[in-house]
């Protein structure tokens, strides 16, 4: 909205107000300039405590020094991870189908330790479709997670492999982060989204950088029978289109988040 003033009139917008005061001399207070101020000043603000939170969660979970964890997910990707995992109901079931060196492990593991929930892990822990090539990361992995080891099932296998024992669900959150090629990420999705609780969440990593992801959100998305949810940076998650008639206990409102 423009403010433009005179001595007898204001316009503001469409509308005329005659007995408006005189507009004091210099230039007008940049009004939206202001306010974009105070917003972004809010938003560090909010942003700082936050990260205080997630640290000392991740304090209190037993990890120290977890940011220093090789790994290719970024930083705001990890805290939406942990906060995703948060969101999930007490004695909450999450499954990770690719683990690397446990980064992502960490996060959800630190926000499960304080809903007292599980993890069930799955890698191979050979490195496979990895850009350095593969090696055995099983005993870095291994270290790195030690702090919630206890909470966690380890699934060492190809997720092509896995029966359904392996994974028996329900899951309140699943977090897909494994081969991203199309056929992999299909498969894996088929997999998990019988065993996905009625208002779970079903995580993608990487879902703008690879096509294949990508073309598979598409066709979630495209069915009707899932509906997006979020997206940051990298990683979007989406839940049944049909959860809000999921029983009202559990619905759970996730933020929608895009930064
Ligand atoms: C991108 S990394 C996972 C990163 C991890 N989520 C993090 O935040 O650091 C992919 C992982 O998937 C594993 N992987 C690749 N293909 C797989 C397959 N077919 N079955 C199981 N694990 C696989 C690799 O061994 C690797 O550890």
């Amino acid at each position: 909205m423009t403010i433009e003033s005179n001595a007898t009139t204001s316009v503001v917008g469409d509308e005329t107000t005659p007995d408006a005061k005189p507009a004091q001399s210099g230039p007008a207070a940049p009004r939206p300039f202001v306010g974009r101020l105070v917003r972004l000043m809010l938003r560090r603000l909010c942003d700082r405590a936050d990260d205080y939170v997630l640290r000392r969660s991740l304090r209190l979970a037993g990890f120290r020094g977890v940011e220093s964890i090789p790994t290719y997910t970024m930083p705001s990707e990890l805290a939406t991870l942990y906060n995703l995992a948060m969101w999930c109901p007490p004695g909450a079931r999450v499954l990770e189908i690719g683990s690397y060196l446990g980064a992502s492990t960490c996060y959800l593991g630190a926000a499960l330790a304080h809903r007292g929930g599980t993890l069930t892990c799955v890698d191979t822990w050979q490195n496979q479709t990895m850009p350095e090539g593969e090696r055995d990361t099983y005993g870095e992995f291994l270290r790195n997670v030690a702090p919630i080891h206890d909470r966690l099932t380890l699934v060492r296998k190809r997720a092509e492999d896995l029966t359904p024992a392996d994974i028996p669900g329900p899951y309140d959150l699943v977090f897909l982060d494994g081969d991203h090629s199309y056929a992999a990420t299909r498969r894996d999705f088929d997999l998990v989204r019988e065993r996905v609780a009625g208002d779970g969440v079903v995580a993608f990593h990487d879902c703008a950088e690879w096509e294949g992801v990508s073309h598979v959100i598409g066709e979630a998305l495209a069915c009707g029978q899932w509906a997006l949810v979020g997206k940051v940076d990298n990683l979007m998650w989406m839940r049944r289109a049909n959860w809000s008639h999921a029983s009202p206990q559990s619905r759970r409102e996730l933020p929608s988040v895009d930064p």
